[in-house]
């Protein structure tokens, strides 16, 4: 993907003791809200874990900012921001380049300037999908595979998981029409199907790994299921994108049927773990930064 690619060139270069010149490296995220982003906690540790100098700060920036926010980054010599709800989408017209993968996902979460040149990257799908690949399902080739919901975390899920060469993508949405769509639009990509949840019946006893991405079961409402647990296959790999609670109602239950579960928090650590190796040239010190969001969240 463009995202390896142009880690790859990065990474002979001399990275200094924090960003260019000597000056410390400034990174953010923006958002609205952002009060509650475990993202600060997460960087600072990687940042002191690697010896940087440096700051990660959270910006609370409204919609109709956001055009200037972005602008602030090359005034200000930002080498990089993340970006969150409600702008990963509005943001791709503010930037000077957009990597491919982003492109066709159709959101950015990772912004990386490059001496006041903006590209913009998608890092959730990759990450989830590392976090997955490191954590519970080492092997996705061939595998057949259900995704719940169709809305942006699934396209950059499903995105990502395309590049693994599974045998077969269910994607599954409440509303049928839009996991059909999707799963039309990127047909060239890979094996995909798109369903209503009411169809499933004949897709579940076959699938290897469900994969969870709506916000069933998410805090406050922690006894949600997006599915009935009956009908998980026994012994399969589950996975919930939803990292409040840890351990989601789908999830307890995957759990009962002797299933192999996997949970969100890897995939926050993981696509942080990319936007710092984006703007760092470094490999990310993954277990200061998934200490630091526990921490955050049970302090
Ligand atoms: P995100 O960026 O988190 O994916 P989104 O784009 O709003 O957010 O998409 C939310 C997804 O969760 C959608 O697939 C949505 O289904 P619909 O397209 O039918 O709205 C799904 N979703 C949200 N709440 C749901 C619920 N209570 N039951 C079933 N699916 C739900």
């Amino acid at each position: 993907m463009g995202e390896q690619a142009n880690h790859e060139k990065r990474e002979g270069e001399h990275v200094r003791e924090g960003g260019r010149g000597g000056q410390p490296l400034l990174l953010g995220v923006i958002g609205d809200p952002i009060q509650h982003s475990k993202s600060p906690a997460m960087h600072t540790a990687a940042l002191e874990a690697c010896g940087l100098t440096g700051a990660y700060l959270p910006f609370h920036v409204k919609g109709k900012r956001l055009e200037e926010a972005i602008r602030g980054i090359r005034a200000l010599g930002f080498r990089g921001i993340n970006v969150t709800v409600p702008h990963k989408v509005e943001v791709m017209n503010y930037l000077d380049r957009i990597d491919e993968g982003a492109r066709l996902i159709g959101a950015v979460n990772t912004i990386v300037n490059d001496d006041g040149v903006l590209t913009g990257y998608n890092t959730d799908g990759i990450g989830y999908i590392r976090s997955l690949k490191e954590e519970a399902a080492p092997a996705l080739e061939g595998k057949r595979v259900l995704v719940l919901g169709s809305g942006g975390a699934a396209r950059g899920i499903v995105y990502a998981l395309l590049q693994e060469r599974p045998g077969l993508v269910t994607i599954a949405n409440r509303t049928a029409g839009k996991a059909r769509e999707l799963a039309a639009e990127w047909a060239h990509l890979g094996s995909l199907s798109g369903r209503g949840m009411e169809e499933l019946d004949a897709v579940l006893p076959e699938v290897d790994l469900i994969i969870n991405t709506t916000s069933v079961g998410m805090h406050p409402h922690v006894g949600d299921c997006p599915l009935d647990s009956r009908q998980i296959p026994e012994g399969i790999v589950v996975s919930d994108l939803i990292y409040n609670p840890l351990k989601t109602e789908l999830l307890q239950q995957a759990e009962v049927r002797g299933c192999t579960v996997h949970s969100g928090l890897g995939m926050f650590v993981y696509q942080g773990a990319y936007a710092f190796e984006h703007w760092t040239g470094r490999t990310a010190p993954v277990e200061a930064m998934r200490a630091a969001v526990l921490e955050s969240m049970h302090p």
